[in-house]
């Protein structure tokens, strides 16, 4: 069996807070079910949002050499992804909204492919509310990037206001718990059928249609 490996990033400003502490049973789970993981911290330095430069499509990489070239530069040599978020004003924080937005679109225009048909999850901490808005963002990204979306026994979310509360959230964490072993049992599904000689699905030339009549 091949080792899988799952990279999972924090995007909060706090490195070892709420989001982290969902991570990191995220982590201790999958490890116990032999897959290799790595928590990618995108930092609480200013992160620029995407200015539509299209630099991406000539450079293969972002214009703006930060956390996101760091991150593209490793993601392809990954099987899965975990994209953690705490909730500022109920959506995704602004630092992992820009860096998403970069991350993707950077990808689309280098052709790269490093996210194509990888498991993807979106992981989210808040004290209180805006959850479930924040999930839904999350996911829209995964949609559009050809990433199947990994579920769990609940929307995946914790709550707390500090790493102590997120850790006497037990429904939470037992989410966490269940979204990783759904992560690894989706990777060795998919390991076994491409081993199987099951093809990666036909591809059509893309089609891109502006509402201009
Ligand atoms: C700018 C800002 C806005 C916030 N907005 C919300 C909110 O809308 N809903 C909520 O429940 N918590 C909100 N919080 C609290 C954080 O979501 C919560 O403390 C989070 O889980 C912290 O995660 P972290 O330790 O990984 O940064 C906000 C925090 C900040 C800094």
């Amino acid at each position: 069996m091949v080792l899988m490996k799952v990279l999972l990033v924090n995007g909060s400003p706090h490195k070892d807070g709420c989001t982290y502490t969902a991570l990191n049973e995220i982590v201790e789970t999958l490890n116990s079910e032999g897959i290799e993981t790595n928590i990618f911290w995108i930092g609480n330095k200013p992160l620029n949002g995407c200015i539509g430069c299209h630099t991406c499509s000539k450079k293969k990489k972002c214009v703006f050499d930060d956390k996101v070239n760091e991150f593209l530069d490793i993601a392809a040599d990954y099987d899965g992804f975990i994209f953690g978020t705490p909730v500022h004003f109920a959506a995704a924080g602004g630092a992992i909204t820009s860096f998403m937005d970069r991350v993707f679109y950077a990808d689309l225009n280098a052709g790269k492919e490093a996210f194509y048909l990888k498991p993807a999850a979106g992981v989210i901490s808040a004290r209180r509310a805006g959850t479930t808005g924040t999930y839904d963002q999350l996911n829209k990204y995964f949609g559009l990037m050809q990433m199947p979306i990994v579920s769990s026994q609940y929307w995946n979310m914790v709550h707390g206001a500090t790493p102590e509360q997120v850790k006497q959230d037990l429904e939470g964490l037992q989410t966490m718990r269940t979204l990783a072993r759904n992560m690894a049992f989706l990777l060795n599904c998919k390991e076994v059928a491409l081993k199987n000689g099951v093809k990666l699905p036909e591809r059509e030339e893309g089609v891109f249609t502006n509402f201009i009549r």
